[in-house]
């Protein structure tokens, strides 16, 4: 692996070694942060985000500062880009400076794959527009592997707006390289055109997809993308597809619960669900969970391009 753009060109065999390699950094980091080995020593990794992140950033900076590297991060809205630059000429600048990796989020679906065709540096898609984000889809897959003990077999709904969504993209790719049964479920309008294709089962009525499923995936409205307007209004929005106790009273099994984060609170998902980490309930959010995982998902990832394979 040169870079890592999106799971739908990463093998089966390429997740599994990144999986395997994120739980034996868990278990050491959990157990001994001050003893991580040293494997980005000398190395800077670019953070290069043009599009806003919480989570995605803090996460990577956390992941290359744990591993002994240089985390430098690039903030477009100061940058000269507001004065016309171009993306391209940015990456060429930065790259000039002996970097060793750029971590890109960018709002243009394709960015991440343009500069890794300009540049001789490693690529990390942080997101990219309505295409792809494997590392979060990476940490889903922990965070559920972690919690059934295996993927193969497993039954995922990714519940909300998947037209717009990167996460969804990624999710359907490496679950189901890794055996895993994926459903959706939204308002047609939210769906893209063709989603037969990807080789998901489709729910329209979230009773009857929450009754065929071990673990959801919920999805932020991307109102930044204009999800708004493919919905009559928010709340009807939220009566008919978003995640409650009251969707939830007529399951019959447990349901585990996972958001890549934000979450709009009482828009696709409620407080109660959102906030519910005790086992014995009815459901069980899994979301913070997810960003602890996310850490040790990220120093697999940079670890097994920088050519380190275990920890
Ligand atoms: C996601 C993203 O930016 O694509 N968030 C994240 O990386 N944690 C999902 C979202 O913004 O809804």
């Amino acid at each position: 692996m040169r870079h890592l753009l999106g799971l739908y060109r990463t093998s089966a065999e390429e997740i599994a070694r990144i999986l395997q390699c994120a739980a034996d950094f868990k278990q050491q980091w959990i157990a001994s942060p001050t003893t991580l080995p040293p494997v980005l020593q000398g190395k800077t990794v670019v953070l290069a985000f043009f599009e806003n992140s919480t989570r995605t950033r803090t996460s990577f900076e956390l992941a290359v500062r744990r591993l002994s590297g240089s985390a430098l991060n690039f903030s477009a809205a100061t940058s000269s880009l507001q004065k016309g630059e171009t993306l391209l000429d940015t990456i060429a600048n930065i790259e000039a400076m002996q970097v060793d990796a750029f971590v890109i989020r960018h709002g243009e679906s394709g960015a991440a794959e343009i500069v890794a065709k300009h540049t001789r540096k490693i690529v990390i898609n942080a997101g990219d527009g309505m295409h792809e984000h494997p590392t979060q889809a990476l940490l889903d897959m922990f965070t559920l592997q972690e919690t059934f003990g295996q993927l193969s077999g497993l039954r995922v709904l990714i519940l909300g707006d998947i037209l717009h969504s990167r996460v969804a993209r990624s999710n359907i790719f490496g679950l189901q390289k890794m055996g895993a049964r994926v459903s959706v479920c939204a308002p047609p309008t939210l769906l893209p055109v063709g989603i037969e294709h990807f080789g998901v089962q489709v729910f329209t009525r979230l009773q009857e997809a929450l009754q065929a499923c071990d673990a959801v995936i919920v999805l932020r409205l991307q109102l930044e993308r204009e999800a708004a307007g493919f919905v009559p209004t928010l709340r009807e929005y939220n009566t008919f597809f978003a995640l409650t106790d009251e969707a939830l009273a007529k399951v019959t099994h447990k349901v585990f619960v996972l958001h890549p984060g934000p979450v709009n609170r009482e828009i696709e998902l409620s407080s109660v669900v959102t906030d519910r980490d005790d086992t014995a309930g009815k459901s069980e959010s899994l979301i913070l969970k997810q960003v602890t995982n996310g850490v040790a998902v990220r120093m697999a990832v940079l670890s097994v391009l920088f050519g380190h394979t275990l920890p």
